[in-house]
């Protein structure tokens, strides 16, 4: 199987959301712009709390799931299931959103660094109005696998196979089978990762900058690059080196249908959706 090539580019744009948190998004900042089964991706990264100091107050999500993974700072979760948890540095909280949750996603800093991700990865329609689940994930379990050179990957979901031996995350057992890598390289180094020829898959270049494919195209810093099919993907770091996400999953092929915080099949579905948040249908069980 080839080494996969550079599709497209997305470059992060500086948004906010929540209550004014200031962050850069790549997938989902433009309609349509996805990656099934990806829907969007953020960065978050200030060292200013008037980015960062208002949060995520109460706010609902249904059909998918979110995955927030923290680099720096701490973040107090809760939700309508009675759901509490603190992410801190190199945790993972891993949301099912499904039928419906109501949450809020708050800084417990009052200054320093706040740096992480949110994925939002959809759900099929047999699964959209499943139970909500939830999960977090100290650092301590998801593996960090040394690389030549003094690099490492963390294995935060499926399983990475280098040197010989397999590193499996601790998210496992999902449908769109997704791998979640965060990869540090130095400068130069070269890495490859292999991936289902029939999974989707992207990086997202959050220090530095990288090469992709045979001929190794540039991704520059906060962009997001679509990769275009094959059996496996080579990245070459930068001069400077690089940290990136590396990301990929099964497409679920079925129809999106968006409005805000609720990612369904259908328009009558989402209109099924906003109701039941009205009337306090979506967040009861
Ligand atoms: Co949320």
């Amino acid at each position: 199987m080839p080494s996969r090539p550079l599709a497209s580019l997305i470059p992060a744009a500086a948004t906010s959301d929540g209550a004014g948190v200031r962050l850069y998004r790549s997938l989902g900042s433009q309609r349509g712009l996805r990656l099934d089964p990806f829907l969007m991706l953020d960065e978050f990264f200030s060292d200013d709390p008037g980015d960062y100091i208002a949060g995520f107050p109460s706010h609902p999500h249904r059909g998918f799931e979110t995955v927030t993974y923290m680099l720096d700072g701490h973040m107090r979760h809760e939700d309508s299931a009675g759901n509490r948890g603190d992410l801190g540095p190199g945790d993972v909280q891993w949301m099912s959103a499904a039928r419906g949750i109501v949450h809020s996603e708050m800084p417990q800093q009052e200054a320093g660094r706040l740096r992480g991700f949110q994925l939002w990865v959809n759900l099929p329609a047999a699964e959209k109005m499943r139970p909500p689940a939830w999960r977090d994930i100290p650092s301590a379990l998801i593996p960090t696998v040394p690389l030549e050179g003094g690099g490492q990957a963390r294995v935060v979901a499926g399983s990475f196979e280098h040197a010989g031996s397999r590193h499996a995350g601790p998210v496992g057992g999902l449908s769109t089978e997704p791998l979640y890598l965060d990869i540090r390289l130095p400068a130069a180094a070269r890495l490859q990762v292999a991936t289902p020829a029939a999974h989707n898959a992207l990086l997202y270049i959050y220090e530095g900058e990288a090469g992709v494919g045979p001929d190794a195209q540039a991704i520059p810093h906060r962009h997001a690059g679509l990769l275009g099919p094959g059996g496996h993907i080579d990245i070459r770091a930068g001069a400077a080196g690089a940290a990136l996400l590396c990301l990929a999953g099964r497409p679920i092929g079925e129809p999106v249908a968006q409005y805000g915080p609720f990612v369904m099949n259908t328009r009558e579905e989402i209109e099924q959706a906003i109701d039941d948040y009205r009337t306090g249908r979506l967040q009861s069980g």
